[in-house]
């Protein structure tokens, strides 16, 4: 059957290691593997801005040896004019796979039920899936293992940053912690999601309200934009709401000495981190951003092989 990557925990914790691995393969030798040899096309649709995501599934698929169909739904019969599942119908016998941003995460699962090519999840308002693979790569290249970890979120909980992490980081047997006021908490389903993965892989979930508490003698802390794609009207409230979760130096004493910074970027530097620390020694950014090439690689070459 065909496996798609909608979620995070779309995959086990084996099977998240084994692509992980192949990652980590990949990025040594970055023009070796070529399961897209033909050249196969692989779409890639978006019916939000990118700028990470778009440049490195088009490197990265032609790295593969394909060919990268980027299309902008603006430009398309999708989103309106024609369904996710007749869209799916038409590109599954011509394309070897689909990535799609978008927004409700019922959209990515209207587009792969029934379609007989993997589709993945680009980014919806609920998870960023790809990313994750990005992040714990990161992590992984920095600390060397990732289970037992402790990492904290904070911020806007209910984003896809966020609930990603919760349901990839119990996947990876990690301790997560998101930190956000009541008005932005994950989602119960989700925090349901990864505590019943937290259960199977020693990892565990919890929710705080302090930023302090959360981020004490953490491995990992991570933020992201507190107006997520979507979210613009809302940037008045959202920057009155969450700015006592502002990653700075003070709240980063909090954290291990040695502790890594994640953001998956855009960032605005000033609101959820200050550039001291984006900018700062503990801040693994860059690499993160680099890692979406190599993370999506080996997750398209897996996905094809299943
Ligand atoms: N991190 C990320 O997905 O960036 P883009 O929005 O630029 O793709
Ligand atoms: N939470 C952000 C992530 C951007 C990559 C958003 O959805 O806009």
């Amino acid at each position: 059957m065909t496996r798609h990557f909608l979620r995070d925990d779309d995959l086990s914790q084996s099977e998240q290691t084994t692509i992980l691995d192949l990652a980590v393969e990949l990025k040594k030798d970055r023009f070796g593997t070529r399961p897209l040899t033909g050249p196969q096309t692989v779409a890639v649709i978006f019916d939000k801005s990118s700028t990470r995501t778009r440049v490195s599934f088009a490197v990265g698929i032609a790295e593969l040896g394909g060919i990268p169909l980027i299309i902008s739904t603006a430009n398309s019969q999708l989103g309106g004019k024609e369904t996710a599942a007749d869209t799916a119908r038409v590109l599954e016998r011509q394309v070897a796979a689909i990535v799609w941003r978008t927004f409700a995460q019922s959209g990515l699962e209207e587009m792969a039920f029934g379609t007989t090519v993997p589709v993945i999840n680009g980014l919806s308002d609920d998870f960023h899936p790809c990313q994750l693979l990005a992040d714990l790569l990161t992590i992984r290249e920095h600390r060397g293992n990732l289970a037992g970890l402790t990492v904290t979120f904070l911020g806007d909980g209910a984003c896809n940053m966020a609930q990603s992490y919760l349901l990839a980081g119990a996947t990876a047997g990690m301790h997560v912690r998101v930190a956000s006021p009541v008005e932005y908490a994950p989602s119960g389903p989700a925090v349901a999601a990864a505590e019943i993965v937290a259960a199977n892989t020693g990892g565990s979930v919890t929710r705080f309200t302090d930023p302090v508490e959360a981020v004490a003698g953490a491995d990992v802390v991570v933020t992201d934009t507190w107006v997520s794609m979507g979210k613009e009207g809302e940037k008045a409230e959202r920057i009155t709401t969450l700015g006592a979760y502002r990653v700075d130096t003070e709240l980063m004493r909090h954290a291990k000495s040695d502790a890594l910074f994640l953001h998956c970027l855009p960032a605005d530097r000033g609101y959820e981190v200050t550039a001291e620390v984006i900018d700062g020694p503990q801040s693994v950014v860059w690499d993160q951003a680099e890692n979406r090439l190599h993370a999506q690689k080996a997750l398209l070459t897996w996905l094809l092989q299943q």
